[in-house]
């Protein structure tokens, strides 16, 4: 990892858990609660790759309601629970060594930066919610380009913004495939692997791999 000028991270699975909008309605939900927060994130997930195909494109948030309203009927979830389920959505938990992590590799002098498939709003929302603003150079939204990762028009924002080379960016995300596109561009991805998960057959393998965000600063 030499040379590093610029460490990207994405957002949703990699600095924020995408799971604890469920988890905090886990009682209302039942023991399925995981199971239904799994489906509702590969049916939105799924959506943003075929809406890029289909070249129909919606913003972040309208597809994470799309993906939502099957996942409840799916899992036969009280549709009263929408709303909640929804405004958690936006105020998701960052995991818990973030921010110190993050205040750590700012001290380095790295520039820092999101690049996400969220909306500029949602993600400065979950920022300041989590107390994170000040830490981040950019948030980078796809809105930008008006299509979903993995498409190679994405991962160039930052490559336009910073006038460095793709091989000086450390890339990090907890999605193999985002690790994969990332990769296939041309940034160094290095794959958060929390839960012990078997990687992607995408013609690309990680340059490195770390349990969460603090193993970064082992190897930066
Ligand atoms: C993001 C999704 C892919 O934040 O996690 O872009």
């Amino acid at each position: 990892m030499e040379n590093i000028k610029a460490i990207i991270f994405d957002a949703y699975g990699t600095l924020f858990d995408v799971n604890s909008a469920a988890e905090k309605c886990k009682e209302k939900i039942g023991k399925n609660w995981e199971g239904f927060a799994n489906y509702w994130r590969t049916t939105q997930l799924e959506y943003t790759w075929l809406r890029s195909l289909m070249k129909r494109h919606k913003d972040f948030w309208e597809i994470t309601e799309d993906s939502l309203n099957k996942s409840m009927k799916v899992f036969n979830i009280e549709p009263s629970m929408k709303n909640d389920l929804l405004d958690l959505y936006k105020v998701l938990s960052s995991y818990p060594e973030v921010k110190e992590t993050l205040n750590k590799l700012k001290e380095k002098n790295y520039k820092l930066a999101i690049l996400s498939n969220g909306t500029p709003s949602l993600l400065n929302r979950l920022v300041s919610n989590n107390n994170l603003e000040n830490i981040f150079d950019d948030i980078f939204s796809i809105e930008e380009v008006g299509i979903f990762k993995p498409d190679s028009k994405v991962y160039d924002i930052p490559i336009q913004k910073y006038k460095i080379q793709k091989e000086e960016i450390a890339f990090l995300s907890a999605n193999t495939w985002d690790v994969s596109g990332g990769g296939n561009f041309g940034y160094n991805s290095i794959w958060v692997n929390r839960n012990n998960n078997i990687f992607d057959n995408l013609d690309y393998s990680p340059k490195n791999q770390v349990k969460n965000l603090s193993q970064l600063l082992d190897i930066m």
